[in-house]
């Protein structure tokens, strides 16, 4: 519990390690089968994270019986056994509760056979940070409980092929140009998961905000005030760790929860091409928005 690791990881007998996670989350969206296919993207990521790949899973679901219909959670189910087959990753069984609020994830157990996982202390100063999904997913699900949002508008709909977007080609090409150092970007929003990442590794992250992609719209939406609650927490729990000018709304912006949110690795600069060439035809981008700096006053410093 030194660092926050993306998840657990055993040195099994072979030397490979077994790479072990649980994530559950409560409904972002209001279509059944893309908050399935959302929530199971998820909870598979940070077994990615770690440098590894999916091999079996366990669902877990609360489920609201007084409330909801079997039917959804059986469509909500139908979504994530759609994603699990894309992850290679087959379903062995689960557990269910009635429970007031439907909160639905698995566990997953993954491995990294042969080389080591990655951690988030690992970061090495002088390599770069990329970033695999653009941020604002927090924005795009206030958005959408407050009405401002329809569900079939464009932003919408790209926020939803992100987060039902695995993270499997990311740490592919992580490997491929030998990443030191990764984690995903969920709850805490990226500055939040960069500074315990630069932390961990006792180095400093320096981020240039205008690098940073978002989907487009979510700079506007934050400007009028469509903000999540929770980058409100972030920014205020870590406020003391980042340096340099930081304007309300850039706060905002950096510090908002991702739900399934993409990669960020540290990897040598000049494997960038190499990074980007084996992600080839991913749609959500691969940009360099940082470096890492030896240790100074902050774990983040943004430009
Ligand atoms: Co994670
Ligand atoms: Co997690």
């Amino acid at each position: 519990m030194e660092h926050p690791d993306d998840a657990a990881v055993y040195r099994m007998p072979s030397g490979d390690r077994m790479i072990v996670t649980v994530d559950l989350i409560a409904p972002i969206v209001n279509d059944p089968r893309t908050f399935g296919k959302v929530a199971c993207a998820n909870s598979v990521s940070d077994v990615y994270a770690m440098g590894g790949r999916p091999l079996t899973a366990l669902n877990i679901v609360c489920f609201p019986t007084k409330s909801l219909p079997y039917e959804v959670l059986h469509e909500v189910i139908a979504g994530s056994m759609e994603i699990l087959r894309e992850a290679n990753c087959p379903l062995l069984g689960g557990h269910t509760v009635a429970d007031e609020e439907f909160k639905f994830g698995f566990s997953v157990t993954g491995i990294v056979e042969g080389g080591e996982t990655w951690s988030i202390d690992r970061a090495q100063v002088g390599h770069v940070l990329v970033l695999t999904k653009p941020i604002g997913t927090g924005v795009v699900n206030k958005g959408i409980k407050s009405g401002k949002l329809e569900d079939d508008s464009p932003l919408v709909l790209e926020a939803m092929r992100s987060m039902v977007a695995l993270n499997a080609r990311g740490a592919v090409a992580g490997r491929a140009a030998k990443a030191s150092a990764c984690t995903d970007i969920t709850g805490f929003g990226l500055a939040g998961h960069a500074a315990q990442f630069a932390k961990a590794s006792k180095v400093t992250f320096e981020l240039h905000r205008d690098a940073v992609p978002t989907f487009e719209g979510i700079r506007k939406l934050i400007a009028g005030g469509t903000v999540a609650g929770r980058a409100k927490e972030n920014w205020s729990a870590y406020k003391g760790r980042i340096g340099g000018e930081l304007s309300e709304n850039d706060g905002l912006l950096l510090f908002d929860p991702q739900t399934s949110g993409g990669l960020l690795l540290a990897i040598p600069e000049s494997e960038v091409s190499t990074f980007k060439k084996a992600l080839s035809d991913w749609e959500l981008g691969a940009h360099v928005i940082g470096r890492v700096l030896p240790r100074q006053a902050h774990d983040l410093v943004v430009k």
